[in-house]
């Protein structure tokens, strides 16, 4: 059976954790280029039509660095915020290789966007009438809700009916008849159904909805499939064939490219897919706790670094990397937030002796961009490793950048004193 987990994870064989955390201390989330691009290549070889764009949903990682070098790759990118386009820009990002996909905001927010020069993508009925009205001369994309349950949990499950993003497939004749009233001109249709979608199945049956779609539009310069993949979270576990769907869906698009009478091109967003496994992140063993019925290992983070496996009960597999060949032992492994935190149950690591590091895997998307501030601890550092070599390109963070924006009054200064 093929192990696509224990494959990525190879490409971390030479890259010394410990070292990293020793010298730029931990905790500390570490990307390694390789991954990505091991990643983007696989993807872009998965796919055998004419024209064929991937925008990096960089939702999922937003360091600069990171971004600039999935431009060096050839990516175009994925933002869901006017921030993360300006990030884009600031990457070095041409504006025509960004599409911004926001979720209900106002005609206000997307007439920056239109500004900024990038492309825009319409998530409601109500923003595409505005548009229309406002008689923009820039083309648009439309985003349909295909009413697919599909995804890894309720909370990344996106396509379904219930959801609140996109334009419902029902609504089409809708989105038809505001498009021929106000001579709106749209060049693209888009759909993004969920995250950690492991089944070819649900895509498959998406992009059949949106092709027939597609056919209702003269003049689409390409058609987005959004993304999904479900990647592995440890050794055997299932993921996305991507080569499968690559090869399933190819041969649809190019049915479809023939039959609507002229080449577009297909376009994902991957996140997961692209920087999940590129990512480790490193703490410290704190404290080792045994109670009556559980062997604790506290470590010097929490769910203020890395919330998935709170949020959504992700999988993140656990490594003792200063004592690999220690011998093996069932431990709980939980942060320092004064709430319950628990990283991973039941987890067999070499034994775990305090000031060991333990390693995360899948640190790669969103994990430091859904970091915060709570209990009023710091942000960790980030490192990038290319080519053998590690750099820093984050700083962990202070408590003066935590009260950077905080504003004092002066107004309780006087009585304060008198108490003390
Ligand atoms: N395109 C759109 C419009 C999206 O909303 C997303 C993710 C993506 C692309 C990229 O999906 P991916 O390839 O990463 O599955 N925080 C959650 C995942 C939220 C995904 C939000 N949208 C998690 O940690 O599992």
């Amino acid at each position: 059976m093929r192990d696509d987990f224990t494959a990525v994870e190879g490409l971390w064989a030479d890259v010394d954790l410990p070292a990293i955390a020793s010298e730029f201390g931990t905790p500390v989330y570490v990307y390694n280029t390789a991954v990505i691009k091991h990643q983007y290549e696989r993807l872009v070889k998965a796919f055998d039509v004419p024209k064929l764009a991937l925008h990096y949903a960089c939702k999922a990682l937003t360091n600069l660095e990171v971004l600039r070098y999935v431009r060096t790759l050839g990516a175009g990118l994925d933002c869901v915020s006017l921030n993360e386009v300006r990030l884009g820009l600031m990457a070095g990002f041409s504006a025509s290789d960004i599409l911004y996909t926001p979720s209900g905001v106002s005609l206000n927010e997307m007439e920056e966007a239109i500004a900024l020069g990038v492309g825009i993508n319409v998530d409601s009925i109500s923003l595409l009438e505005q548009l229309g009205q406002a008689q923009t001369e820039v083309p648009v994309c439309v985003r349909i809700n295909p009413h697919i349950m599909a995804g890894g949990n309720s909370k990344i499950s996106v396509g379904h009916i219930d959801s609140k993003f996109g334009i419902s497939i029902y609504q089409l004749p809708h989105v038809l008849r505001i498009v021929e009233a106000t001579g709106l001109k749209v060049h693209g249709v888009h759909m993004h159904t969920g995250s950690d979608i492991l089944d070819v199945a649900p895509f498959l049956a998406a992009a059949d909805i949106l092709l027939d779609v597609a056919h209702k539009f003269k003049d689409l310069d390409y058609i987005d499939f959004g993304s999904g993949f479900k990647v592995p979270y440890k050794a055997g576990d299932i993921s996305t064939n991507i080569e499968e769907m690559g090869e399933l869906l190819s041969v649809r698009f190019r049915d479809f490219c023939k039959n609507y009478g002229r080449e577009v091109a297909l376009c994902f967003e991957p996140g997961k897919f692209l920087v999940s496994q590129a990512g480790k992140f490193l703490v410290e063993a704190n404290v080792v706790k045994t109670t009556p019925s559980t062997v604790f290992v506290g470590v010097n983070s929490g769910l203020n670094h890395l919330i998935r496996p709170m949020f959504y009960e992700s999988y993140h597999h656990i490594e003792n990397v200063t004592n690999p060949d220690g011998k093996a032992r069932i431990y709980t492994v939980v942060g320092y937030i004064c709430e319950t935190d628990t990283f991973g149950t039941n987890r067999q690591l070499g034994e775990v002796r305090e000031g060991d590091i333990l390693s995360f895997s899948n640190a790669g998307a969103y994990c430091m961009t859904m970091a915060s501030n709570y209990n009023s601890r710091v942000r960790p550092a980030e490192v990038l490793i290319h080519e053998g070599k590690s750099h820093l390109v984050r700083k962990r963070e202070t408590i003066e950048d935590v009260i950077s924006t905080q504003v004092g009054t002066g107004l309780f200064e006087q009585v304060n004193a008198e108490i003390s």
